[in-house]
């Protein structure tokens, strides 16, 4: 990621009084070590990436100020409030997202942003604020953590909550415990924060505020026919952070056709599993029906379903309609299944963008938990749905049930997510400790779903 732009040259280098201002909660950073230390003598391979940033700064001209008598013992501090931030602050917000996200900042633009933090239907009066909490020294945004506004229903009782998403601190700025106090504010004005997927340092953000962990949720993926390309862009995608094996396998793929090679054993063994486990069409006497918007029969489902997961953010037909309708960028496709004459399921699918892996998703899938023969016919129609234009397709869920159809399905199970949830509330607290294997959870919740370029 590009940390020296020309913009942040400009904005970072502080004025001479570079004093707090007064919109919000300041702080000056002090670092616990010498800079010059750090850069001269770097204590450890770990720390090197920190002195290197420091480094960055120094020739950048960043405030330092001086406390001690020899070079040895300079020691910086950066004045860095945080604030929530205003709906104006957006053209400052935009050009953070810019910045810090790079080539996937397109799927986090403008259109995107006021369907998730404006238009959001669980948002209240907020006053001209938005639900963005930003880092921010004179002129210009360095980190952010945002939430997306949503409801929780805890043994029949709904409560508002939010889930932590986009946190990001732009790279010259880690490190500093800017990440603990954005969180730490966020969490001064949200009761329930919820986050499912998340890198270590997020959730050893959580963990300092006494995060209770949620059990565990798996995804699942079903691999269904591969070409030499995908298998090349994975191959690009997987190894992103690691230079020396991505020009090794860049090599293999040019010179030896390994990506080629790869996807005909891939399909070979696919074949293999077909004709062992056999065309797993479930046909249990479900009708699954296409629908533009979900209507009243699915707050009726939900209200009879409910029961089975004590715990779940909201699955009410006002959610399912902004999160997969209104969507900006995202295709979803919606589902309805009955039985009898009754409904009584329903399911999100997705196919990949582009810019995507080739894949196809079951975002959301629910039904009576015991319900065997529904979950079995909507996993079924989504296979027969995504057919062979996919290389696999993937599902997520919380439920074990639905993992065990899942399973006879062909599907392996291939990462294991652990959410946590941070709650100001003693009772939500108590609850969730007590059992947190009651939740629902699949890829409709949190931002899990969202474009991925690979
Ligand atoms: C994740 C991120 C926001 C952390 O921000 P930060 O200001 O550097 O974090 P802090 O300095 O407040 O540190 C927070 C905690 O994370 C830990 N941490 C920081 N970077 C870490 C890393 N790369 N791996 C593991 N832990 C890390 C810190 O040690 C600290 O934990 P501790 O107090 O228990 O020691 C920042 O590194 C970032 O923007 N990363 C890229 C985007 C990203 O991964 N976002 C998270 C998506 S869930």
């Amino acid at each position: 990621m590009s940390s020296h732009s020309s913009t942040e040259n400009s904005a970072a280098k502080p004025k001479a009084e570079n004093s707090p201002r007064s919109d919000g909660e300041h702080g000056f950073i002090k670092l616990p070590f010498s800079a010059t230390d750090m850069i001269e003598n770097p204590i450890c391979d770990a720390a090197k990436p920190r002195a290197d940033r420091l480094r960055d700064r120094l020739a950048r001209g960043l405030h330092f100020s001086e406390h001690g008598k020899s070079p040895t013992t300079v020691r910086q501090s950066i004045a860095v409030s945080i604030r929530r931030a205003l709906l104006s602050d957006y053209p400052r917000i935009a050009a953070f997202i810019r910045e810090a996200y790079e080539e996937s900042a397109p799927f986090k633009e403008r259109e995107r942003w006021e369907w998730q933090f404006v238009n959001n239907p669980y948002l209240g009066s907020e006053d001209g604020r938005v639900p963005v909490w930003i880092a921010e020294v004179p002129g210009k945004v360095v980190g952010q953590i945002a939430v997306q506004a949503g409801a929780i229903e805890i043994d029949g009782v709904t409560h508002p909550a939010g889930w932590i998403v986009d946190v990001m601190i732009l790279p010259a700025y880690r490190g500093l415990g800017l990440g603990h106090r954005l969180y730490t504010a966020v969490a001064a004005e949200c009761p329930i924060l919820v986050t499912l997927t998340m890198a270590e340092a997020t959730r050893r953000m959580a963990e300092r505020l006494g995060a209770v962990d949620l059990g565990e949720v798996k995804l699942y993926s079903r691999l269904i026919h591969l070409d030499g390309r995908t298998v090349q862009r994975y191959l690009q995608t997987r190894t992103t952070y690691h230079p020396r094996i991505r020009m090794a396998a860049n090599m293999l793929c040019r010179y030896f056709f390994i990506h080629r090679i790869l996807a005909g054993a891939g399909n070979i063994l696919l074949s293999l599993r077909n004709t062992l486990v056999g065309r797993p069409w479930a046909r249990n006497g479900t009708h699954v029906i296409p629908t533009d918007r979900f209507g009243p029969e699915i707050d009726l489902l939900w209200q009879r379903v409910q029961a089975d997961f004590p715990v779940a953010f909201t699955r009410e037909g006002k959610f399912l309609n902004w999160r997969f309708c209104e969507c900006p960028q995202m295709r979803y496709r919606l589902f309805t299944a009955f039985r009898d004459g009754k409904t009584v399921g329903y399911m999100v699918l997705r196919e990949s963008e582009p810019v995507e892996l080739p894949h196809g998703i079951i975002v959301d899938l629910v039904a009576a938990r015991q319900d065997r023969s529904t979950v079995e016919d909507l996993v079924a129609f989504a296979l027969e749905f995504f057919g062979e234009r996919v290389a696999g397709v993937d599902c997520a869920t919380s439920i074990p049930e639905f993992g065990d159809i899942l399973r006879r399905f062909g599907f392996q199970s291939i990462r294991t997510e652990r959410p946590n949830c941070v709650t100001a509330d003693p009772a939500v607290q108590e609850r969730l400790e007590k059992s947190s294997t009651d939740w629902l959870f699949s890829k409709a919740d949190h931002d899990w779903d969202q474009i991925h370029v690979g």
